[in-house]
């Protein structure tokens, strides 16, 4: 694993073990998601492909297993732990995921690199959100596209809104803060970036998905125990307040 000695210590960061449970948890909220990215720039067998901000990798993998052997994944992110955990996922049947250790507005790629860059819910965690859309259009090939999904407001899903006041009880300002982070980066700031950045016939489409998730006592525990906002509850008063 390729790795910046500059990577960027702000935004969506987890401590411990708590990589592996992104993955494992976060996955049946993502999977839908993950579709949908890759439908959006019409992935092809053969094509070039980033992941940016790709954590521990539903995107690169999905997108492995359609641009098949004759392309080419990257991941990047400026957690070494959380591209541990997508190499350690990463099938031995899907073409080399290339992973790196890398801030997203410093990218190591050469310049016209890729045929699409994908970024499934990182947007909003970049510190200079402009500087890594700047970044992501010069590493594409000249007609390249960028594609990433972001949250819409919290209250638009059950349940993150059910999560909202619980967040700020208990975990107070420093919660409250790393939740609201998290929707910060509604479709009108990404396309007003995007077209800010450079990018020509920007489009925003709304995703709307109904999710299944296992029995919530549990789940929602151990997802907490996966997210920020979660990490900050049980900083403030310890895994018995975080249950
Ligand atoms: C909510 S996770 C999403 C991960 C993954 N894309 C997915 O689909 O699950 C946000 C990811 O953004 C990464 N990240 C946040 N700020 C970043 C930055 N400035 N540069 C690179 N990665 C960043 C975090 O390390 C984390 O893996």
């Amino acid at each position: 694993m390729a790795s910046s000695p500059q990577a960027d210590e702000t935004g969506f960061q987890l401590k411990g073990s708590a990589p592996e449970r992104y993955e494992e948890y976060s996955a049946p909220i993502m999977a839908p998601f993950v579709e949908a990215l890759l439908d959006a720039v019409d992935l092809c067998p053969g094509h070039q492909i980033l992941d940016l901000a790709a954590g521990t990798g539903f995107v690169a993998r999905a997108a492995a297993a359609r641009v098949g052997p004759t392309g080419h994944v990257a991941a990047a992110d400026f957690s070494e732990a959380m591209l541990k955990v997508a190499a350690a996922k990463a099938p031995r049947m899907y073409p080399d995921i290339e992973f790196t250790v890398a801030p997203a507005d410093r990218l190591p790629h050469p310049d016209g690199s890729f045929d699409a860059v994908l970024c499934q819910q990182g947007v909003q965690f970049f510190p200079d959100l402009g500087a890594a859309l700047t970044e992501a259009s010069r590493v594409l090939r000249p007609g390249g596209r960028f594609a990433a999904t972001a949250w819409a407001a919290r209250d638009r899903s059950p349940y993150f809104a059910v999560q909202s006041p619980v967040v700020a009880e208990y975990g107070g300002a420093a919660a409250e803060a790393y939740f609201a982070s998290a929707f910060s980066c509604p479709a009108e700031r990404l396309t007003a970036a995007l077209t800010e950045a450079g990018f020509r016939e920007v489009v925003s489409h709304e995703a709307t998905f109904g999710i299944t998730l296992p029995p919530l006592t549990d789940f929602v525990r151990g997802h907490l125990t996966a997210v920020p906002w979660g990490q900050a509850i049980e900083d403030a008063g310890g895994p018995d307040r975080l249950a």
